[in-house]
């Protein structure tokens, strides 16, 4: 297997490590710092790897020389990941609308697939002119055991349009009801990107949202329990995890996108002798405060 260069993957470095409180950052490459994760100690794994689309991440230029080269990168990682996950513990992974076929394969024989869930947002951005552009994003939704493991299903319910807005009544039922005014959302969410003018913004290419992770949390961990997140970005999944009381282990490998953990976490305002700032938002809303709300489904 020839690893992307760029990333030199199993660089047997031993992670830098940052804690405090219910959070620990491991500064340093997925490999190196999934070695120092406990077998079987993680509840809940959010995985958002680079999608080998050419993205530049700091110093790393997302791109491997083939599909398959990047798919056995992922493989590798997701095994490990797959050993960190409790017995009865879920994972979630990301990447490209091309290139999750592979890993969809690959895991189902792994662990059982629950939901393939479509993130969809809106763009102005991406506009296609002689194809339809791409506006969604899919994640994989994966259990240990089918028999055991955590859905909070109730505390993540949406809107249920028949019920809440069209008024219909049920008539299947021996006495005619409106249908409930709420849900458990299904597999295909609406949930705008983070923009720049947003509170939660962060100087990150791919940001995700944070209601997004909140909808992710809520429904597969509980309070006190281990999330984590291999390939953190800007910590959005952290950050989540530790609003909603869950403890957050994050692995990052570049060092700018640590440091805006290490604000984001409140482990330290500080990185050597540099104060950590959030980025400044010239026109920020005043009211625009976090995405928690969860967006439509289609
Ligand atoms: C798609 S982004 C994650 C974005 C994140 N979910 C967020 O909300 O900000 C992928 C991240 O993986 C990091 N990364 C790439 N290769 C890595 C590696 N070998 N080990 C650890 N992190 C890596 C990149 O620096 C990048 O920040």
């Amino acid at each position: 297997m020839i690893l992307n260069k760029a990333i030199s993957s199993h660089k047997n470095l031993k992670p830098k490590s940052f804690v405090k409180g219910q959070a620990q950052i491991l500064f340093g490459d997925v490999f190196d710092a999934l070695n120092e994760i406990e077998d079987e100690s993680v509840d809940l794994i959010f995985a958002d790897p680079p999608y080998n689309i050419g993205k530049q991440f700091g110093t790393f230029k997302d791109t491997w020389g083939s599909d398959e080269e990047y798919a056995n990168w992922c493989y590798e990682w997701i095994d490990i990941c797959i050993k960190k996950l409790k017995k009865n513990g879920s994972i979630y992974v990301m990447t490209s609308t091309q290139a999750m076929p592979y890993l969809d394969l690959w895991m189902r024989k792994r662990l059982n697939v629950l939901s393939r869930i479509v993130w969809h947002y809106d763009s102005s951005g991406v506009q296609a002119k002689k194809y339809f552009g791409s506006l969604y994003e899919p994640i994989l939704y994966c259990v240990k055991d089918s028999k055991n493991y955590t859905f909070n299903g109730a505390d993540i319910e949406v809107e249920a349009k028949t019920g809440a807005k069209r008024k219909l009544i049920d008539y299947r039922k021996a006495v005619p009801a409106q249908y409930k005014t709420t849900k458990i959302p299904g597999n295909t969410w609406y949930i705008p990107r983070v923009r720049y003018k947003m509170a939660e913004y962060e100087n990150h290419p791919t940001q995700k949202p944070e209601a997004l992770l909140e909808r992710i949390i809520k429904a597969s961990s509980n309070k006190g329990d281990v999330v984590m997140d291999p390939f953190s970005g800007s910590f959005t999944t952290c950050a989540v995890a530790l609003k909603l009381d869950r403890k957050a282990i994050g692995i990052e490998a570049q060092e700018d996108y640590v440091k805006i953990g290490l604000r984001r976490l409140g482990i330290s305002d500080t990185y050597g002798a540099e104060k950590l700032k959030p980025v400044t938002k010239n026109h920020q809303h005043k009211n625009n405060k976090s995405q928690s709300l969860f967006g439509e489904e289609w």
